[in-house]
């Protein structure tokens, strides 16, 4: 009786601490966009989505003109990243002119994980903040 009482304090007490774990081990952690959704949009897309060269009418330069999307209207649907085409795009196949980026190599995995989430989680995108296309990184302020 005592063990069996004990056994289940212990398993309480290991609920309780493993519940507040849990958030710090899950792979869904709060994306933050400076550090982490920023440099795959730099790298990967700003040379083409930019307000000079804003292929498909699309410029992902301020939060702005990314929310406005492009010739097929908003591609960024907070909380509904399967719904967005800027996260769609990175899963068509290459035969499919949209497939993004167009170069051979995809996103890696991972980026695209991010990029997924960052959309579930409210897609937040913090005031002010300003994506800079690589061919202007020379200039860059921030
Ligand atoms: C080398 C240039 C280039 C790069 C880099 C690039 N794109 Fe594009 N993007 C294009 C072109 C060109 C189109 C139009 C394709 C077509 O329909 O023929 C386009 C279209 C799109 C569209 C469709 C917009 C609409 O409203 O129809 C989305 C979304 C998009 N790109 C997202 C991205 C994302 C996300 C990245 C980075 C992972 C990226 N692109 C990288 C050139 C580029």
């Amino acid at each position: 009786m005592k063990i069996n009482s004990l056994a289940t304090a212990v398993t309480t007490a290991c609920l309780a601490a493993c519940s507040q774990l849990m958030p710090k081990l899950s792979p869904h952690h709060e994306v933050d966009f400076v550090s982490e959704v920023r440099p795959i949009l730099e790298l990967r897309c700003l040379e083409c989505h930019n307000r000079h060269y804003s292929f498909a009418g699309l410029n992902l330069e301020t939060q702005k003109t990314a929310m406005k999307g492009g010739r097929s209207g908003a591609v960024i649907l907070p909380g509904a990243p399967d719904q967005s085409l800027l996260y769609k795009v990175l899963h068509l196949g290459h035969e499919n002119p949209v497939a993004m980026p167009p170069t051979p190599e995809r996103l890696e995995r991972e980026h695209a994980h991010l990029l997924h989430d960052w959309i579930q989680q409210g897609a937040k995108w913090p005031e002010g903040v300003h994506l800079v296309p690589p061919q202007e990184w020379k200039n860059r302020q921030s």
